[in-house]
Order: C-alpha cells, then sequence, then structure tokens
C-alpha cells in the first residue's frame, strides 16, 4: 500500500501541488512554515477524512477559499493502481471517489490507507484522557477483524438511545429490556476483540520499546469499561440508580482504555517528557508491525519533524524500525540533512524540498 502520486489545492497555504513519491522512505525538507505538515495533513485527511491539527475544516482550507481538493493515485495491496479523490467544502458539503465512483462514506476510507501518526504530540497519549488511547486501541482492533466496526457501530446507537432514555426519565423495566440485552451483547464482543487484540500488540510493544528505552517494569493493561472479571450485564444492573441520577451510562466499552503502569502508578507520573514520547512511538511502530505480521497489511507513517526534542541515538533507532517496517514513511525535518546519518546506508530516501508551498524533488 503506498501514495504514488499526491495533488493537493487549496489546503493551508498549498495552492496547488503535485508530487511523485517513492514508495519507501519520502523526506520531505524545508523551513519553518513551508509547508512541510501541510502535507501529512493532506494524506491524513485523504485517508481518514480529517486533519490531525485541527477539526475545524476551516483552517484547514486555504484562507479565502470555499474548498480543498486532494487527489492521490494509491498502490492497493495486490499492486493494483487505485485513484482516490475528495473534495471537501466548507458549507458542509463532502465527495469522495475512489476509482471515479462516489463513496457514501469517509469511513470506507480508513480500511483503504492505514496511516499512523507521529508527530511532537505524539507523547499527548499517555497524558491525554481515555479517549485518545481507546482510539489508537480501536484502529488496530478496526484493522484485525472485520466485525469490529459494526459492533462499535451498533454499540454507539444503543448507547445513544440508552442515555436518551436515562435522561428524559422514560428508563422503565420494559425499556431495559429492550435495551440492555442488546447493549451487553454487543459490549461483551467488543470486549473480547479489544482484549485479545491488546494481547497480540504486547508482545510486538515491548521488543521494539527495548531498542528504544530501558524501562523493563513498564505494564500495558487493559480497561474494559467496567471493573474486571464482572458480567457487564451485572453492571449495568448496580449502576442503573447511579445512572438514572446522571442521565447516563456510566460504565461500558465507551469507556475503554488502554492503562500504562511503572511500579504500578500511572506513567504519566513517573516518565519523563522525552521517555513518554519513546514509549507512544514504541505503541505506534508496533500497530504498523503487527498489522504487517498477522494481516500482511502495510501501513503509512507519517513522521512529522522527528528531529524535534529526539536526540541522535534515538532518531537513529526509530529510522531504523521504519525501514524494518518496509512500509511507505514520509518523515519531515528543517534541513536535509537532519537524518542523513539515521538511514542504514543501502536505504534509498526519496527527497523533497518544501518552500513557500511548493515542492521540488531531488
Ligand atoms: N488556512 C490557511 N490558509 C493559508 N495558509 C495557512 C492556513 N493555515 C496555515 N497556513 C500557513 O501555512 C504555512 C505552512 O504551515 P506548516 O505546514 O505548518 O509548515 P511547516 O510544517 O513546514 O513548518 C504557515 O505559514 C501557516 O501560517
Ligand atoms: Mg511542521
Amino acid at each position: 500500500m503506498s501514495i504514488q502520486q499526491l495533488s493537493i489545492q487549496r489546503l493551508r497555504n498549498l495552492s496547488q501541488l503535485d508530487i511523485q513519491f517513492g514508495s519507501g522512505i519520502n523526506l520531505l525538507y524545508g523551513l519553518n512554515a513551508s509547508g512541510k505538515t501541510s502535507i501529512l495533513e493532506s494524506i491524513h485527511m485523504l485517508a481518514l477524512g480529517r486533519s490531525f491539527r485541527s477539526l475545524k475544516l476551516a483552517s484547514v482550507v486555504a484562507q479565502n477559499h470555499t474548498d480543498c481538493l486532494l487527489f492521490a493515485k494509491v498502490q492497493n495491496p495486490q499492486g493494483v493502481a487505485v485513484s482516490l479523490g475528495m473534495n471537501r467544502r466548507l458549507d458542509g458539503d463532502h465527495s469522495i471517489r475512489l476509482n471515479g465512483e462516489k463513496l457514501s462514506s469517509i469511513a470506507e476510507l480508513a480500511s483503504l490507507l492505514p496511516i499512523q501518526l507521529i508527530d511532537p504530540n505524539t507523547a499527548g497519549l499517555i497524558e491525554a484522557g481515555p479517549s485518545v488511547r481507546r482510539q489508537y486501541l480501536d484502529w488496530g482492533v478496526y484493522h484485525h477483524n472485520a466485525s469490529f466496526f459494526g459492533l462499535w457501530k451498533q454499540a454507539q446507537r444503543l448507547l445513544k438511545q440508552r442515555n436518551s432514555a436515562l435522561k428524559c426519565g422514560t428508563m422503565n423495566a420494559t425499556v431495559r429490556a429492550s435495551f440492555d440485552p442488546g447493549l451487553v451483547e454487543v459490549a461483551e464482543q467488543l470486549n473480547t476483540l479489544r482484549a485479545a487484540y491488546l494481547k497480540l500488540l504486547e508482545p510486538v510493544f515491548f521488543e521494539l520499546l527495548a531498542g528504544l528505552v530501558d524501562l523493563p517494569d513498564l505494564k500495558l493493561g487493559y480497561y474494559s469499561g467496567w471493573s474486571a472479571n464482572r458480567h457487564y450485564a451485572d453492571v449495568l444492573e448496580e449502576t442503573l440508580e447511579r445512572d438514572l441520577q446522571l442521565g447516563y451510562t456510566q460504565r461500558g466499552p465507551q469507556r475503554a482504555d488502554i492503562k500504562l503502569t511503572l511500579h504500578g502508578v500511572n506513567a504519566v507520573e513517573r516518565l519523563s517528557r522525552g521517555q513518554q514520547k519513546l514509549v507512544v512511538v514504541a505503541l505506534k511502530l508496533a500497530q504498523g508491525k503487527l498489522l504487517s505480521e498477522a494481516k500482511g497489511r502495510k501501513c503509512i507513517f507519517l513522521v512529522d519533524d522527528l528531529a524535534a526534542e529526539l536526540d541522535w541515538p534515538h532518531r537513529k533507532e526509530i529510522c531504523q524500525q521504519l525501514v524494518n517496517l518496509d512500509t511507505q514513511v514520509f518523515v519531515t525535518s528543517v534541513g536535509p540533512d537532519e537524518l542523513t546519518d539515521c538511514w542504514p546506508q543501502e536505504v534509498e530516501v526519496s527527497m523533497f524540498h518544501v518552500k513557500h508551498g511548493q515542492v521540488s524533488q531531488h
């Protein structure tokens, strides 16, 4: 899976760009504010329908314009070229086309182009709230299990209906009997998939982590969203009174989380900022590695500002691991030489100079 060609129009400072990428390591270098992160952002948009920098489309679309247009020629896992086009408009309208055929939802894109992002905010995965880690976990479960997305959507729908009944005071035995058994079943299934995925990920993560930082006592735990080893049906029963008071369902798969601990304490309390970053880099590399090993699928890595906050030995190790993944990588740096000694000698790096929103290839 790789992006062979990318066209960007009217996204941030990129008015019109057309780039041919290599299928391995692509280095985008240029001074601050030249447009490097915006190129990664375009790839993220195309793969997931949203930016990683802003939830507001108005921030992403170039100033004084009303839409942005993205187009890519992608090589799918079978080696067949696929064309992908996306037009996002500020009035909320959007169109996504795969080989010219209109797609009905952005969700259909996610399975086509699996993406991992490593950027200066990466360490935030550890200190952020559970939703960010749940999103990370679900990325993996989604790509490993075809049934995950349907279950996840079902759980969202059932919880929404249940919460609305709790809030409006219409929850009674009959209403509960119509929601809870279905929710329990879906929740238990999601739980099984998530726990199984994390079990698979664990050894891959710890192996990668060991190459980056010495943290033998770090533990990776899973929280289902309700007390461990309890049936969700019993938990729903017990928390009903409080749920009614609060007007929403407190426990459930919507609360799932990954718990990183060191000596039994939340890792965020013990790890330095640099260590947090390395742990998260290992988590992200591990998902890419597992996807490749277990599913034979490659995910694209977007690596923004690798040099920021990381010393040379760590940069070198990360670059080596990215090369080992044998996948397409987009990495940014200010100067062309910042990462020169980080890649193994035999690796060919495709170099792109980004300047004032324009790109020239070397
Ligand atoms: N909506 C927008 N329209 C036009 N320019 C923008 C918009 N949003 C940001 N910019 C500008 O785009 C430029 C490129 O930013 P960025 O991609 O973050 O650069 P780099 O990653 O190379 O430092 C910056 O000068 C920024 O001010
Ligand atoms: Mg940047």
